[in-house]
């Protein structure tokens, strides 16, 4: 069989996507590309629509009009729940840990479930969570806080547990809403090294305002202003670039 040219499979096209609220059109005709094994931070100013673009892929939000291909499904024609299902793991900017619970258990109930073999007897399904859940702590610096209660987790922990409940989902996509607000410069360059030990087995996309991290993670930064793209690249090109110091560095 003749196999021909095959254009670029990327892990997520988002292509003309629109949204408008009550003829405000928050996201206007925005498209973009994220690889497999990418780092995408997206930045821009408030109300640029950043937060917006996350809810519209992990369906939170319904699009006026345009696609967003995963792999090869349409998520704009997929339930929040079916699109979770389908590999898509999103991160709020408000935690959504349970506080009297420990670690050890946040991690257990977000572990998939239906995921081993019908039939089997449950200390194995025990044994696999376990290993899990041991593995994800590892991943995000808690391992030797298993059986804390998570209330007594500092901020910046939290915000790592809540990553990890995700993570023991294994997404192929994982969504961060500025996920180190309120960290401290320790913890910061902590997040950095966890997202790139993550993307060995998926993609991520970032809003983030801090620019140093932004630095030390983006592989490509996507600039949003008014709901359309104003500037794409590298993030030594994105910061030279006069239209972003314009409307976003500069100020
Ligand atoms: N559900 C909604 N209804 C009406 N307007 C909205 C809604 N969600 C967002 N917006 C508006 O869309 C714009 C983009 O918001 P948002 O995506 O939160 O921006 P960002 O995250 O870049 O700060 C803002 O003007 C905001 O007020
Ligand atoms: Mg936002």
């Amino acid at each position: 069989m003749l196999v021909g040219h095959q254009p670029k499979e990327f892990l997520l096209a988002v292509e003309a996507l629109t949204v408008s609220f009550d003829g405000f059109k928050a996201v206007n005709d925005l498209s973009f590309y994220v690889d497999e094994n990418e780092i995408r931070v997206i930045i821009g100013p408030n109300g640029a629509g950043k937060t917006t673009v996350l809810d519209l892929i992990c369906g939170k939000t319904k699009a006026t009009s345009g696609s967003i291909q995963f792999r090869s499904q349409e998520l704009t024609r997929m339930k929040e729940n079916q699109i979770v299902q389908a590999g898509v793991g999103r991160k709020f900017q408000t935690p959504s840990i349970y506080d009297d619970l420990t670690v050890f258990e946040n991690l257990e109930i977000s572990y998939p479930r239906g995921r081993t073999v019908f039939g089997a007897l449950t200390f194995q399904r025990d044994a696999t969570v376990r290993d899990r859940v041991e593995e994800v702590a590892e991943m995000i610096f808690l391992k030797d806080r298993l059986g804390m209660s998570a209330e007594l987790l500092s901020h910046g922990q939290k915000q790592w547990l809540e990553i990890g409940m995700l993570l023991i989902q294994d997404p192929d996509l994982l969504m961060l809403d500025e996920p180190v607000a309120g960290m401290s410069v320790s913890e910061r360059i902590k997040t950095a090294e966890l997202l790139n030990r993550i993307i060995k087995d998926r993609s991520v996309l970032v809003i983030e305002h801090d620019m140093k991290f932004v630095e030390d993670i983006a592989h490509k930064v996507t600039v949003l202003h008014q709901g359309k793209i104003l500037s794409e690249g590298s993030m030594e090109m994105v910061k030279n670039d006069p239209k972003v110091i314009e409307v976003y560095l500069g100020h």
